[in-house]
């Protein structure tokens, strides 16, 4: 199953698919079939009837004399297959890239079972009975595979959770600090923390000042990132919209609303804390997790450490997952958009491997071993090659896009060999003060490195070391006449 997640070959029917199923036209009908008028996806809930019609039918096809019956029970599955797919596909274009590859294959087999079907229908109308069954048993195991793969994206993939659904279980009860009021800015959203949850603040032009949980309840969006629009904030990844006020989710896909905070203030700071009735449903659960908050916030806190803001590998986690994140969008997007995910995503890719190929490799060279080191500095060049060749391209041609999605399968797979070689080592090798003083060394590289891909510097710390200040001076000027309106 990881394979099915992490390979990218079928991604060009993903993003042909996405567009196409973004694109239809279904204004309000879109909500409805997500389900956020029930508060719950509706994909899981209508997907009941056609199954359990069709294995009804299964125990009628193995009684003798029930023909009849089990015809009219194949038939009503198909009609109710049709509204629990078109529900399907909508949930699904608004999943993150390795939940879409898995999706696509539930589709797949859901669809070869509906196919099956209609073929047992079709031979049960002209009487073929034995014919008919035989179809039905294959749509039942085809059915079947799909059910499995939609089992692992909701559960495994966590595909259609809720993704606040903690943040009861991480708040502490009580009022807490959230700093001075005077220093928000009015109608933009500022992220800060309490405890463990990241929660997103918003000064209102009337002076009202709002706290929601910050990561949105649909995928774990950063509503930080995101707009705030007529007193609601929406979010970056996907377009929820959450009322500030009270977490309302306004439009989906998000189905469930965003927990909201009470505010106060006292001699000018913010304080927020969560209404009592989380705590009091909190408390009425029987799960460990909740018995013991302080330790069920010590094993959710970052992989590494308790400090992820200085730790160098929640650092580079973080950037690998933006990186991630904007290869999909940059894929996905059109128009003005899809060059400025590009610039981003160049941009960032470009300081990334600079200040690793500057910090953490001469540290991996020693607790991975120099053959490892070198491997990962080789990979690092020929990317800083393909993203020197992208940047030349126009982003709306044909071969940026196939060789965007290649490049994307390279930069992923570097990635995970860093995460489980070199940050794993790292990780039980080196201690936290250790980490932290290379997370803050790779702070002050990242600020030095070039933004723009150098091919002659890729690859080498030496070469990062001497090349790379005097190329980051250019790109840096580059950049700046750039936002000035300059070619
Ligand atoms: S993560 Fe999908 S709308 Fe927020
Ligand atoms: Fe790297
Ligand atoms: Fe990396």
């Amino acid at each position: 199953m990881d394979r099915i997640e992490n390979s990218p070959r079928a991604d060009w029917a993903v993003v042909i698919l996405r567009r196409t199923v973004r694109g239809l036209p279904l204004g309000p009908v879109r909500d409805v079939l997500h389900g956020r008028w029930l508060g719950h996806p509706l994909h899981p809930l209508l997907v009941q009837f056609p199954i359990g019609v069709w294995l009804s039918a299964a125990v009628l096809d193995l009684l003798p004399g029930h023909h009849r019956a089990a015809r009219v029970l194949v038939g009503a599955g198909l009609a109710g297959a049709a509204p629990a797919a078109l529900s399907g596909w909508a949930d699904w274009a608004e999943l993150r890239r390795p939940q879409m590859r898995v999706g696509l294959l539930h589709a797949a087999a859901n669809i070869t079972g509906v196919a099956c079907y209609a073929n047992s229908f079709a031979a049960r109308c002209r009487g073929r009975h034995l014919r008919g069954e035989a179809w039905a048993f294959c749509g039942l195991a085809a059915i079947g595979v799909g059910g499995a793969l939609g089992g692992h994206l909701a559960y495994r993939q966590a595909a259609g959770a809720n993704h606040a659904e903690e943040v009861p279980a991480l708040v502490e009860p009580g009022w807490h600090d959230l700093g001075e009021v005077a220093d928000l800015p009015e109608d933009l959203p500022r992220q800060r923390q309490i405890g463990e949850i990241p929660v997103v603040i918003v000064r209102l032009s009337d002076g009202q000042v709002h706290v929601l949980s910050a990561r949105c309840s649909h995928m774990g969006g950063p509503l930080a990132e995101g707009a705030v629009i007529d007193s609601c904030v929406r979010c970056p990844w996907h377009g929820s919209t959450f009322r500030l006020s009270d977490g309302w989710n306004v439009t989906g896909p998000a189905t469930a609303p965003q927990p909201a905070f009470e505010t106060r203030t006292v001699e000018g700071r913010l304080e927020a804390r969560l209404p009592s009735r989380y705590h009091a449903s909190e408390r009425n659960r029987t799960s460990p997790a909740t018995t013991d908050t302080t330790s069920s916030s010590a094993t959710t806190s970052s992989r590494y450490s308790a400090d992820a803001e200085d730790d160098i590998l929640e650092q580079l986690i973080q950037q690998h997952e933006r990186i991630r994140r904007l290869l999909a969008e940059t894929l996905d997007a059109d128009g003005d958009a899809k060059q400025r995910f590009f610039d981003e995503l160049r941009g960032l890719l470009a300081v990334h491997e600079a200040a690793e190929e500057m910090i953490l490799r001469p540290v991996a060279k020693r607790v991975v071993g120099k053959e490892e080191a070198d491997a990962r500095n080789e990979e690092e060049s020929s990317a800083n090659e393909a993203l020197a060749e992208l940047e030349k391209l126009d982003v709306h041609s044909e071969e940026f896009n196939a060789r965007l999605i290649a490049f994307q399968e390279a930069v992923d797979d570097h990635a995970q060999h860093e995460e489980r070689e070199e940050f794993s080592a790292i990780g039980a090798r080196c201690d936290i003060d250790e980490r932290r003083s290379m997370g803050r060394r790779l702070r002050m590289a990242q600020r030095v490195a070039p933004t723009h891909p150098h091919p002659a510097a890729a690859g080498s710390t030496a070469a990062q070391w001497t090349i790379g200040p005097f190329a980051a001076l250019m790109d840096r000027a580059k950049d700046a006449f750039r936002s000035t309106g300059g070619p």
